[in-house]
């Protein structure tokens, strides 16, 4: 089978950085065509940078890097610097990007790339708030059924929330935006929480990648002993959750997880439950499903993946 050609939309954060690292590590599954940065975990001006870091850290300065939206569609941007650090990417000691930053803007490359490419034959990676995919959407429906699937990181449903308690962080930022990826009608897979914080960091599957010995593995150790201070005081588990990388894990090694097909709805009106994934996980709706909702992994075939893709850089 030829290599999945993607998009990874991004706000990195270094849970998305090793999303990153690991679809530029994996090149006979994934082709990445483009990186996308929105405003998310840190401001744009930051987003865009930390994404060409990375592209740099792996080794792969020839990646194409965008800039996006750096605001929500409706909301003031809301960022998750007490998770993630100042920079987005507090932990390692990386070195500023020299490889340029492409001229287009974001948005764009994504309405031209899947209007270029046959139909069905882009998946879209959203690792942050929707608002770049919203607004490819609203400029060009047509794209919609170009789509060969959104897999992204994003929601709950028995883990309700980690930024206010109904809401997941990349939703709550731009529910506006998330309710028109989750309408536009191309197939979605979604990593909510319930998934994502069964993916835990414990200490053996940190030291496993600083064992790699690289400049990638030091930086991956690095990059998830940081923002596990902050997750192990939060949710007193034994490791961070490593939510993004379980999109592009997804997309090598699909087996590796469980979900259901269901009907997925964002709250946009309550100022209460705001940018809450209203899954109809028990089926007590005939609302349509629009969503694989992404429930259980195995974790550790996850990390033996991560490893094993990682050293290869
Ligand atoms: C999501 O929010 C961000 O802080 C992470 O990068 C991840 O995409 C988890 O809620
Ligand atoms: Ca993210």
């Amino acid at each position: 089978m030829s290599a999945r050609k993607i998009i990874i939309d991004t706000d990195p954060g270094q849970d998305d950085a090793v999303a990153i690292l690991l679809a530029l590590a994996s090149p006979e599954d994934i082709d990445v065509l483009g990186i996308t940065a929105v405003a998310g975990n840190v401001p744009l001006a930051l987003t865009e940078k930390n994404a060409r870091i990375v592209c740099e850290l792996a080794g792969k300065p020839e990646t194409k890097v965008f800039s996006g939206c750096d605001r929500p569609l409706a909301h003031d941007l809301v960022t998750a610097e007490h998770v993630h650090g100042k920079t987005g990417l507090d932990g390692p000691v990386l070195p500023d990007p020299t490889m340029p930053l492409q001229e287009q803007h974001a948005v764009d490359f994504i309405i031209d790339t899947l209007r270029a490419h046959d139909p069905k034959t882009v998946t879209l990676c959203p690792l942050g708030p929707l608002t770049n995919i919203a607004t490819a959407l609203q400029r060009a429906p047509d794209i919609a059924d170009r789509i060969q699937e959104i897999i992204l990181m994003g929601g709950a449903y028995f883990e309700v929330g980690n930024i206010t308690p109904a809401a997941e962080f990349n939703i709550y930022v731009d529910p506006e935006a998330a309710d028109i990826v989750f309408k536009c009608g191309a197939p979605i897979v979604v990593m909510p929480l319930d998934v994502t914080h069964k993916a835990l960091v414990t200490k053996p599957r940190n030291d496993a990648f600083r064992a790699i010995g690289s400049k990638v593995g030091t930086a991956v150790a690095e990059m998830t002993d940081f923002f596990e201070r902050f997750d192990k005081e939060k949710y007193g588990s034994n490791g961070a959750p490593l939510h993004d990388p379980c999109v592009t894990a997804y997309l090598i090694k699909p087996e590796l997880f469980s979900g259901r097909h269901i009907n997925v709805e964002i709250e946009t009106h309550s100022d209460l439950t705001r940018g809450m994934t209203v899954a109809d996980w028990w089926h007590v709706t005939d609302r349509p499903a629009n969503a694989l909702f992404i429930g259980d992994v195995d974790a550790d075939g996850f990390f033996a993946l991560l490893a094993e893709r990682l050293a290869t850089l």
